[in-house]
């Protein structure tokens, strides 16, 4: 992904110079895309002028707005209602539009990362996350060319990506930890499926909502999605690659996010980790130190103790409060 600005957070969609858009805006492979879903995929003939589109689409690629990169995939544009992901290591020209099986993932509210129509391995169609055209990353997008040090990342995720997300509301942290707990629910073949917490830019923001895209993994471990899974997404690291940084200078708004996330995993009553990753992250977001154990503690006693969840609520947040300061007092002062 190119830099547009390296002061400000760039909103990842380009639209042409001089081209305003006003209202919600379709297009003709966007429409084709719709009248196959509509058609049930029965007609040769609708088949085959989904595929001139896309074609036609896939032609003009450097022409369409890129909303966004992975690593293994770019996302483009379609309209406001849908984009491409087009993965870039697998190269399948013979396309064949297909729609998804049996939707399990049907109670997630947050998740746009599955397809609507698949045409191969190598490109497939999801819904837009947003029909304003705009969203950022919960991190770092990747673009090492631009931020090539440590030092230059740290900075622009403290002083960029960390306060947005460090001031977005508590209810855009509640809907993602409901799509957690929804997902620990999904049980399918034996197999349980758990969002990727690798990579922040599978979070991302519009407006002051949170969506989670790419592929759900499947798993053997029941209730995969943690809370430190959640801590590590938006908190742990500044990209795929590199931690983000933890010292004095961004106490605060890391504290505020933490807390945040904490209270709404305690909402939907997560769980608190698994394994050595999830162990991990929470020694990392907890000031490289392992007070994180008091928290847990602590947040398990409530659980277990207080069932009324409101009430248990108001606890948990004065409880972390005093707790995080506490801490801070002896760490940074
Ligand atoms: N449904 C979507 N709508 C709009 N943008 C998306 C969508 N899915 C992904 N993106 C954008 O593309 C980026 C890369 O997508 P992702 O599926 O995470 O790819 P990768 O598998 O390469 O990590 C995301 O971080 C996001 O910016
Ligand atoms: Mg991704």
């Amino acid at each position: 992904m190119k830099v547009q600005n390296s002061t400000t957070i760039s909103q990842t969609t380009q639209q042409p110079a001089g081209v305003m858009f006003c209202g919600y805006t379709r297009t003709k492979f966007g429409r084709a895309i719709d009248e196959f879903i509509k058609s049930g995929h029965n007609s040769e003939e609708v088949c085959s002028r989904l595929n001139t589109k896309l074609a036609l689409f896939l032609k003009h690629l450097g022409l369409s707005a890129k909303l966004g990169e992975g690593f293994r995939g770019i996302v483009y544009k379609i309209d406001d209602k849908y984009v491409l992901k087009v993965n870039k290591y697998i190269k399948n020209v013979d396309t064949y539009p297909r729609l998804p099986g049996e939707d399990i993932f049907k109670e997630l509210k947050s998740y746009y990362g599955k397809s609507v129509l698949d045409f191969n391995m190598w490109v497939k169609v999801m819904k837009n996350v947003t029909s304003r055209g705009k969203h950022i990353q919960a991190g770092i997008p990747d673009m090492k060319e631009a931020y090539s040090t440590l030092q230059d990342k740290a900075l622009i995720w403290n002083t960029q990506y960390l306060p947005k997300f460090a001031e977005l509301p508590q209810k855009s942290y509640d809907a993602v930890a409901k799509d957690f707990a929804a997902l620990n629910r999904v049980k399918h073949n034996g197999q349980f499926y758990s969002f990727d917490t690798k990579n922040p830019n599978n979070f991302v923001l519009t407006g002051k909502s949170l969506r989670i895209v790419d592929d759900i993994d499947t798993t053997n471990i029941p209730e995969p999605n943690t809370i430190a899974g959640m801590l590590r997404g938006f908190l742990e690291k500044m990209d795929l690659d590199s931690k983000a940084p933890v010292g004095i200078e961004n106490a605060g708004y890391r504290h505020s996010l933490m807390k945040k996330i904490i209270l709404a995993g305690e909402k939907y009553e997560l769980p608190y980790m698994h394994g050595d990753n999830d162990l991990q992250t929470w020694i990392t977001v907890c000031d490289n130190d392992c007070y994180y154990r008091d928290i847990i503690d602590k947040l398990q006693v409530m659980r277990r103790k207080f069932p009324d969840k409101k009430q248990r609520l108001e606890m948990v947040k004065e409880f972390l409060d005093k707790e995080i300061q506490i801490h801070y007092n002896s760490f940074y002062e």
